[in-house]
C-alpha cells in the first residue's frame, strides 16, 4: 500500500518551476508578484498565509502580504482589492479563508479580478471551469487529480517525477465526499472531464458507505477527524484525503482513519494533499505573470 508523499512531489515541481522561472526573468524586468489579503488574525489563516509567502520567496515570487484588522469595513477592502487589480505589477490576488463572519465572502471575492484569481474562486472563473474552458484550475482540486497521477505512476513504476503523466479516468468510479465550492464542487467537475463517473456525498447523504463500497477512487473532502475507515473500501482503491482537523491531543488528522491495507494509495495527513495545494497556486501565479508579461512587451 502506497503512502503518497505530497511533499515530495510539491518540490519536485517546485525545483522545476523555480528553473522555468529563473529562464524568464532573463529577458524580464521585473520578478512575478502575488498580493495576499488577510483580514483579523485566525492562528490557522496565519500559519497558511506563512507557508504561501514562504514558498513564493522561495521559488523567486515577490509575496506581498496585506494585514488587514477585523474592524475593516468591507467596502474598504474592497476598494482596497480594486487598486491592486489595476496595479499591472501584481499577478496573483487571493483573499485568504476565512473571512470573518460578518464579511460577505461570495461579494468579496467576486471583486478580485479573474485574470489575477490564482485560487480560481471568482463566480467568472468557476463559470469558466465548469464550462470546460478554465483560465486558472483550483488549487485543491488540481492537487487532488496530480496525486491521482501520482498514485498511478508509483504504483507501475516505484519513482517519483514532477510531472507524472495525465491519467484518463475512462471506466473509473470516483466518489468525491463534500460538495464545498472550495474542494468538493471542483473537483468533481475536474474528474468528469477526465471521464471518471463521479459519484458526490455530502452531509446530507444516506449510507455513504454503500456509494465508497463501489469506488475506484475516494476523493474525502469532509474536515470530519477520523470519521471514515479504510475497511469498507474496495481492493486497490486510491485514496486522497483532504480533510485536516485537529484532535483534542493537538494531532492533526484526516477524514479517514486507515484501519486495513488493501488499498493501492492513500495520501497521508499531514503531508499529502496540503503542501501540492501551495504549488499549485505558486503555478497559477506563474502562469498569470506569463500572461501579464506577454501582453505587456516592454516587461
Ligand atoms: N489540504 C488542503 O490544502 C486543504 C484545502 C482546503 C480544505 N482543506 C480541508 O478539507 C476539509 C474540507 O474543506 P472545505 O472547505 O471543503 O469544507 P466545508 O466547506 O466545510 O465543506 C465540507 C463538506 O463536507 C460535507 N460533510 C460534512 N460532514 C460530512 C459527513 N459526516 N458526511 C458526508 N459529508 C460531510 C459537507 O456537507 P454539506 O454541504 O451537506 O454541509 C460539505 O459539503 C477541511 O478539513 C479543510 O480544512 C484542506
Amino acid at each position: 500500500m502506497l503512502k503518497l508523499d505530497g511533499k515530495s512531489l510539491a518540490s519536485l515541481r517546485e525545483t522545476k518551476l523555480k528553473d522555468e522561472l529563473a529562464n524568464l526573468l532573463k529577458t524580464k524586468k521585473r520578478s512575478p508578484c502575488l498580493t495576499i489579503f488577510q483580514v483579523g488574525d485566525n492562528p490557522a489563516s496565519t500559519v497558511y498565509v506563512s507557508k504561501k509567502v514562504q514558498a513564493c520567496q522561495r521559488i523567486g515570487i515577490l509575496p506581498q502580504l496585506i494585514k488587514m484588522p477585523r474592524s475593516i469595513e468591507e467596502n474598504d477592502l474592497i476598494d482596497k482589492i480594486v487598486s491592486f487589480n489595476r496595479n499591472p505589477d501584481v499577478d496573483g490576488i487571493i483573499v485568504q479563508l476565512p473571512l470573518p463572519k460578518n464579511f460577505d465572502t461570495f461579494k468579496i471575492l467576486n471583486h478580485v479580478s479573474p485574470e489575477k484569481d490564482v485560487d480560481c474562486l471568482t463566480s467568472l472563473n468557476l463559470g469558466r471551469l465548469f464550462a470546460g474552458r478554465p483560465f486558472f484550475f483550483p488549487c485543491t482540486p488540481s492537487a487532488c487529480l496530480l496525486l491521482v497521477d501520482l498514485a498511478y505512476w508509483v504504483a507501475s513504476t516505484n519513482k517519483y517525477i514532477p510531472d507524472p503523466p495525465r491519467k484518463d479516468l475512462s471506466g473509473k468510479t470516483v466518489v468525491v465526499v463534500g460538495r464545498s465550492t472550495l474542494v468538493g464542487k471542483p473537483v468533481s467537475l475536474m474528474l468528469i472531464d477526465r471521464n471518471a463517473t463521479v459519484i458526490v456525498c455530502h452531509s446530507r447523504s444516506a449510507c455513504i458507505n454503500s456509494y465508497l463500497e463501489l469506488a475506484d477512487i475516494v476523493i474525502f473532502a469532509t474536515g470530519c477527524p477520523h470519521f471514515f475507515s479504510s475497511k469498507i473500501l474496495k481492493e486497490n482503491c486510491i485514496v486522497i484525503d483532504v480533510g485536516i482537523s485537529k484532535k483534542e491531543d493537538g494531532r492533526l488528522v484526516g477524514d479517514l482513519k486507515i484501519e486495513s491495507s488493501q488499498l493501492l494509495a492513500y495520501t497521508p495527513v499531514p503531508g499529502g494533499v496540503g503542501p501540492l495545494t501551495v504549488q499549485c497556486l505558486l503555478e497559477n501565479v506563474f502562469a498569470a505573470f506569463k500572461r501579464n508579461v506577454e501582453k505587456t512587451s516592454s516587461y
